[in-house]
């Protein structure tokens, strides 16, 4: 029996650590990502830009036409995939900027995660979806107002959807997961923004210089066993820093 993980953003930074751990572990992975890495080749790798809302339907159909359910012991999807967006004021962005993020962060994952539900529905095994959120759904950080608001919307999609599974015999688990601050492409892209868009940039390059980041493997490996381990319950919203 098969223990499969379907992930978005398995190319690089969080989403490849869990990837890794996971495929570790046993795991089946396919992972949804713009980019493909030929180098990756111990996990499935689909090519989609997620910011592209009609084509995510077809993507994650398709990987469930490559999956068996009679051979399914946990289906578990990692909506990972994230954008910082443009880091400005509100007034200064655009409507496509705007959009962009929101496309990305929640739109997707609450697509990935309808259909995953959906296509689901009658398999038999675990399943379960972990939202890769982040602390700046709670915290307001000025000039992240689209990253913010798109976090905390992801985490009442967790919210919302972990109540309507939890009647059902054979329910989805939903979960939110802060990882903390990871040392990742997002995070340079962080230290790297003017001061002058972003007022609270050298806290972050100060976490940087102290050694304060967590290595993706660091967080992979994490969350990876509060999963084995149970911890993740349905309606879990979780800063893995706490833990
Ligand atoms: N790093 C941190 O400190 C931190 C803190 C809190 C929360 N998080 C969250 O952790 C998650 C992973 O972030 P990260 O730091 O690992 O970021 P990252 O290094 O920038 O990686 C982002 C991943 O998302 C994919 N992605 C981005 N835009 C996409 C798009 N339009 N379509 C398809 N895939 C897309 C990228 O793949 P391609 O480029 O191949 O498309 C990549 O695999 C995000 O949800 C982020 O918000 C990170």
């Amino acid at each position: 029996m098969e223990k499969i993980l379907i992930i978005t953003g398995g190319s690089k930074g969080l989403g490849l650590g869990l990837a890794k751990e996971y495929h570790k572990k046993g795991y089946r992975v396919c992972s949804v990502s713009r980019s493909k890495n030929e180098k990756l080749y111990f996990m499935e790798q689909y090519q989609c830009d997620l910011s592209k809302t009609e084509s995510i339907e077809n993507v994650i159909k398709e990987i469930f036409s490559h999956l068996d359910k009679k051979n399914t012991q946990q289906l578990t999807l990692i909506n990972n995939a994230g954008d910082l967006g443009t880091v400005k004021t509100i007034e200064k962005l655009t409507p496509s900027e705007i959009a962009y993020t929101i496309q990305v962060n929640l739109t997707a994952p609450m697509i990935i995660s309808s259909q995953f539900i959906k296509l689901s529905k009658d398999w038999n095994c675990k399943k379960q979806i972990f939202n890769i959120s982040s602390g700046a759904a709670v915290n307001p950080y000025e000039s992240w107002v689209m990253y913010c608001a798109s976090k905390a919307g992801l985490d009442m999609m967790t919210k919302v959807v972990s109540k309507e599974q939890r009647e059902l015999s054979n329910d989805v688990a939903i979960v939110s997961i802060y990882p903390g601050i990871v040392d990742t492409d997002m995070q340079q892209k962080v230290r790297n923004t003017p001061k002058k868009h972003f007022k609270a940039v050298q806290r972050f390059i100060d976490f940087y210089e102290h050694g304060d980041l967590f290595s993706p493997e660091q967080v992979a490996k994490k969350i990876y066993h509060l999963d084995a381990d149970g911890e993740l319950k349905n309606g879990l919203i979780l800063d893995v820093r706490n833990v």
